[in-house]
């Protein structure tokens, strides 16, 4: 059973069902609302957990009703929490989400995930120690994005960095990642580069190996060598909240496969979890994937 440590952050989805996006001052009736778990950290362990790995996270919950409840989800999933820590004062991040058109729109209000710290992650050392995959995101603050990198290459663990949501960051923290997994748009923005340059140019001139996601188009990616293209799954997709944290889960689950496998498996996975409400809702067991991989 893989080991995986997940550090990132832990939200409460606040989802709005519309047949449209609202313009700017616009009001306009939705046709569904509901309350869901999410957070880029929260979903890529339980993403993690229901593919059979054995998974602790790292993060920080506010000391509000959501807090508890997002707590209550995350063991059910059987994600180890000995290293989520429940901030006192302090609400639990949010995302007000809408899902129309086939798309979604997200604001995050970080509120205790800004209180992942350094010092938090080095006390969580020894479980980075024991994992075979370390996946980070940065909806925590930069600084705790960079001692995740910096722990991970101090113990020899392979960390996947997802740049989202991205902004660019130094070359050195770059360099420290085993894989970067962003999409297009953002690993233009990661590197400072022109956002019209090839994706095929960008993946060469990155300082770590990409694996990057291209929607239903599946993935490229590249480890030293050329490009290798990873065709996407066809699905009638329901909402498509959540598809880049099953897509890293799996990533970090299957990379002892070898990586064009555990790439297959990941857009795999990441199209199954299109096909229901919600960013955990459609996420696959370990068996819902292997029964889906031979037919599709
Ligand atoms: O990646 C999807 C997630 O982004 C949502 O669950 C939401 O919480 C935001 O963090």
């Amino acid at each position: 059973m893989a080991r995986v440590a997940v550090v990132g952050s832990i939200n409460m989805d606040l989802v709005t069902l519309a047949s449209r996006f609202a313009g700017p001052g616009e009001p306009i009736l939705g046709e569904r609302f509901l309350t869901v778990h999410g957070g880029k950290g929260a979903n890529q362990a339980v993403a993690a957990a229901r593919l059979g790995a054995e998974v602790a996270l790292i993060g920080a919950v506010g000391d509000d009703a959501f807090g508890a409840e997002l707590r209550e989800g995350l063991s059910r999933e059987n994600v180890d929490l000995a290293h989520v820590v429940r901030i006192a004062e302090c609400g639990s991040g949010t995302a007000s989400i809408t899902v129309a058109e086939g798309e979604n729109h997200i604001i995050v209000v970080p509120a205790a995930n800004a209180r992942v710290t350094p010092a938090q992650i080095e006390r969580a050392q020894s479980t980075l120690a024991s994992a075979d995959a370390i996946l980070v995101q940065m909806e925590i603050p930069l600084e705790s994005v960079e001692a995740t990198l910096r722990l991970g290459q101090r113990l020899g663990k392979p960390v996947i960095l997802n740049p989202a949501p991205t902004q660019k960051l130094p070359v050195e923290w770059l360099k420290l990642a085993r894989y970067l997994t962003p999409n297009q748009h953002e690993l233009a923005i990661l590197l400072g580069a022109d956002a019209d340059e090839d994706f095929q140019s960008l993946m060469q001139r990155a300082p770590a190996p990409v694996v990057l996601t291209r929607g239903g188009d599946g993935a490229w990616y590249r480890d030293g060598g050329d490009a290798a293209h990873q065709a996407g799954f066809k699905v009638d997709a329901v909402d498509t909240t959540g598809a880049g944290d099953t897509f890293n889960a799996a990533l970090a689950v299957f990379l002892h496969e070898g990586l064009p496998a555990a790439v297959r498996k990941a857009c795999a996975a990441a199209a199954l979890s299109v096909t229901r409400l919600g960013a955990q809702g459609g996420m696959p067991t370990r068996a819902e994937l292997e029964a889906f991989l031979p037919s599709a």
